[in-house]
């Protein structure tokens, strides 16, 4: 729970020193919580299905978009050694957002719905567990405590310019 001493201004500051791959583990967990839902959810339960459905796309657009945009450019100019992950990396975020696409417009009743978001589920989590596990601990071993806190910052600020529009992200149309 939150402390109700804490000010508007006490919470930006600790956001501010959250750091860029903190925040996107963080967004991580969040999208694995929803997939856990999902898979608990019960095969006629078209309503939640649906309503998680909606929030992944959204946690994912916003996820993939602030990576594109900010996080892998960075680290692709400043940890050049990993540009071989990221441009895996671009190509996995090609295959999510088109899928995220077609499940926005898909009824949870279609029989492909199930299978389909059981397909994106596999594909993102071997993603995170790369990301995780292969390439994220390099970035953080050559940039370094403060450079990752700055560019956490201003990754924080750039969820606000997020389309929620899948494809509207830039690995959609590589
Ligand atoms: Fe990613
Ligand atoms: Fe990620």
């Amino acid at each position: 729970m939150e402390s109700p001493r804490k000010t508007l201004r006490d919470h930006i500051a600790e956001r501010r020193n959250v750091d860029a791959i903190v925040l996107l583990k963080e967004d991580h967990k969040t999208v694995e919580k929803l997939f856990k839902q999902f898979e608990k959810a019960g095969d006629e339960a078209y309503d939640e299905k649906r309503k998680l459905v909606d929030q992944i796309i959204e946690e994912l657009t916003t996820h993939a978009y602030i990576e594109e945009e900010i996080f892998y450019p960075v680290a692709r100019a400043e940890v050049p050694e990993t540009s071989d992950h990221i441009l895996e990396s671009v190509e996995e975020h090609h295959v999510v957002v088109w899928m995220l696409s077609e499940l926005k417009d898909m009824d949870p009743r279609d029989e492909r719905f199930d299978a389909k978001v059981t397909v994106l589920m596999e594909n993102v989590r071997h993603h995170v567990e790369e990301e995780e596990d292969e390439w994220f601990p390099e970035v953080r071993k050559a940039m370094g405590r403060k450079r990752l806190q700055e560019l956490g910052e201003e990754m924080e600020k750039g969820r606000a310019k997020a389309p929620s529009e899948p494809l509207a992200v830039s690995s959609a149309q590589q």
